[in-house]
């Protein structure tokens, strides 16, 4: 059973976006996989409730209740919606959890100082100094042309961690959440250039480099 968890302690940035369609792709190959959603605000497991019969099922956890334990025996894939302002011992405590974690981060100075600051953090966790746990940065809501984007590209090259894809600002995350799909699920002539960018990150998830020996 592998354990992926979207993280950041910054409010907004993308994570309930990024781990709903993670489910959804694991679930459309076939993966037996639950949705453990750690945060009261329940946005996942909302998600889930407009999903679709039709679609491939995908369980829900309310993790902030119950923890893993509500994880069923069999499940292959597990994907972790982390809440926001997560720090000090329930940081250690929720990537204790993990093999592997992918931190996304929008271009703006706000989330990029922000951000900064909890992935200094989070590199100082046990189990990430120990290389137990492998980290990825990912560029949320991005717009190519803008100044602010950029920066946050120098951001993230510089880090010492995969900086495996940015994803742009597209209206389509919000019509996938609304109607309980995954990105990989809305038609392709609308989705295609956003499926492009998420082929270098669900190729790290695929490859042994996100996975701790
Ligand atoms: N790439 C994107 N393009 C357009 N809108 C996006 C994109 N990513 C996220 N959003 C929107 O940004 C808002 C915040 O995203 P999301 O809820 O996924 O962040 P979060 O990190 O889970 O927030 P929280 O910290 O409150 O849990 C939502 O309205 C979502 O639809
Ligand atoms: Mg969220």
């Amino acid at each position: 059973m592998r354990h992926i968890m979207v993280l950041n302690s910054k409010g907004g940035s993308g994570k309930t976006t990024l781990a709903t369609s993670l489910a959804a792709y694991y679930a459309g190959r076939d993966e037996k996989v639950t949705l453990v959603d750690c945060d009261r605000q329940a946005s996942s497991l909302d998600w889930l409730e407009r999903r679709p019969e039709t679609r491939p099922k995908i369980t829900g956890v309310a993790g902030f209740d119950q923890g893993m334990r509500g994880v069923p025996r069999g499940t292959d894939v597990v994907i972790i919606d982390a809440p926001a302002g997560c720090h000090g011992r329930d940081l250690q405590d929720l990537v204790r959890r993990v093999e592997t974690v992918v931190v996304p981060v929008l271009p703006s100075t706000i989330d990029i100082t922000a951000s900064s600051k909890f992935i200094d953090a989070l590199r100082e966790v046990g189990k990430v100094e120990r290389k137990e746990v492998k980290l990825a940065v990912v560029g949320n809501r991005v717009r190519e042309s803008t100044l602010i984007s950029q920066e946050l590209d120098d951001y993230l090259s510089k880090l010492r961690m995969p900086y495996v894809t940015k994803l742009r600002e597209a209206q389509n995350y919000v019509r996938a959440y609304t109607r309980g799909l995954g990105i990989h699920e809305l038609p392709e002539y609308l989705a295609w250039p956003d499926w492009e960018q998420w082929k270098p990150l669900v190729s790290w998830l695929n490859s042994k480099r996100s996975q701790p020996q």
